[in-house]
């Protein structure tokens, strides 16, 4: 059941509230997002826990939306009137900025490439349309260069990052494990022993690496579905370290005031599946053994995600622990956005083609 609140404050000011005023920041979420426990999908001498950031907002959940809380935030403070990104023509990234970024009046602009096609992705698409995204439609990775160069165009406009994987935009989950820092130390669940998210643009792992600390420390395993290239435990602390900075610098502070020991961090490769976006076999299956205990997941990140987990389970390596999932798809019903999608016929052939 989805039970979402009006959007709401974030953790960083609560732990850090010098930054208050020195960060931007603009309420779109609802949270705390709560905290569940799951039986009956991995096997019994595992408690595993589900963080429901997939109820993170009110038009569009998932992990986007605490991003985009200081994301566009940024771009307000910087005075642009349209934002400008980029993604995978099934993004989630894509549809929460263009949903979130039309709410706050910004004209949003996406550069979209080609994925396996699934009835997921079509849906995305229908859905940025829907939301009122100007979509740049490329053939392939090739094109993208180019695009982005013609989307970012114009003095007004703010560029967001893949995923919206900034320092900026990690912030976010910098935000997000803090609130979970804030749920064990209200009691609302016990210090987990692991940590389970999916590694796309990076930005939720780096976020949780900076913010997680406890005393033991807490395993953080980031499952990879996208390209070495892309994602990978170097670009996971490159990205940590720069968020660090960026906080140390607002915070003007040597250090960041937090006690404990940092994540340990495991990176998953062998989900992958050799492309993004590419259905497997455990991924798909894992997508079906969630569905019966009650969870919506996909198969490009959070299937993928789950796998992983319970093939970890089934070698014996969670036994005994407590486990965290964090929910990171959206659980909001698009069907009456997509309803009010523009017909196929009206759209250029670049688009047309994907959607026919
Ligand atoms: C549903 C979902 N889960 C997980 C991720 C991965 O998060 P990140 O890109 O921050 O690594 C994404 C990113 O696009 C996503 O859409």
């Amino acid at each position: 059941m989805r039970r979402v609140t009006s959007p709401s404050d974030s953790a960083l000011f609560r732990a850090w509230p010098e930054l208050r005023g020195r960060v931007p920041w603009v309420p779109l979420g609802c949270f705390p997002t709560r905290v569940e426990r799951v039986s009956g999908l991995a096997p019994p001498d595992v408690e595993l826990w589900v963080k429901h950031d997939d109820e993170s907002g009110v038009i569009y959940g998932g992990n986007k939306v605490r991003k985009l809380e200081f994301l566009l935030a940024e771009a307000q403070a910087r005075g642009a009137r349209k934002i400008a990104t980029l993604g995978a023509m099934g993004s989630h990234h894509v549809l929460a900025t263009a949903l979130y970024g039309r709410q706050l009046g910004f004209d949003v602009e996406a550069v979209v490439f080609p994925q396996p096609m699934t009835e997921h992705v079509r849906e995305q698409l229908r859905a940025d349309l829907a939301a009122g995204a100007r979509l740049r439609a490329t053939r392939g990775y090739l094109g993208v260069p180019a695009a982005m160069w013609r989307a970012r165009r114009g003095e007004a406009t703010a560029w967001i990052a893949a995923g919206g994987s900034s320092p900026t935009g990690t912030l976010g989950y910098v935000s997000g494990g803090l609130e979970l820092g804030e749920q064990i130390a209200r009691g609302e669940l016990e210090r987990p022993d692991i940590v389970y998210v999916a590694l796309g643009s990076n930005g939720t792992a780096a976020g949780l690496l900076v913010s997680l600390w406890s005393e033991p420390a807490i395993e953080l395993v980031a499952v990879r579905v996208t390209d070495r290239v892309v994602s990978g435990e170097r670009q996971v602390r490159t990205l940590a370290a720069g968020t660090e900075r960026l906080l140390r610098r607002a915070l003007e502070a040597d250090a960041l005031p937090r006690s404990g020991r940092p994540p340990t961090l495991r990176v998953v490769h062998d989900q992958f599946g050799g492309a993004y976006g590419r259905p497997t076999p455990a991924g798909e299956a894992a997508v079906a053994a969630a569905r019966s205990a009650g969870l919506e997941l996909e198969p490009t990140y959070t299937g993928k995600c789950m796998a992983a987990l319970l093939a970890d389970a089934r070698a014996g390596r969670l036994a005994g622990k407590r486990v965290l999932f964090i929910h990171t798809l959206s659980s909001v019903d698009l069907r009456p956005l997509i309803a009010a999608a523009p017909d196929p016929s009206s759209l250029p052939p670049s688009l047309r083609r994907h959607l026919g």
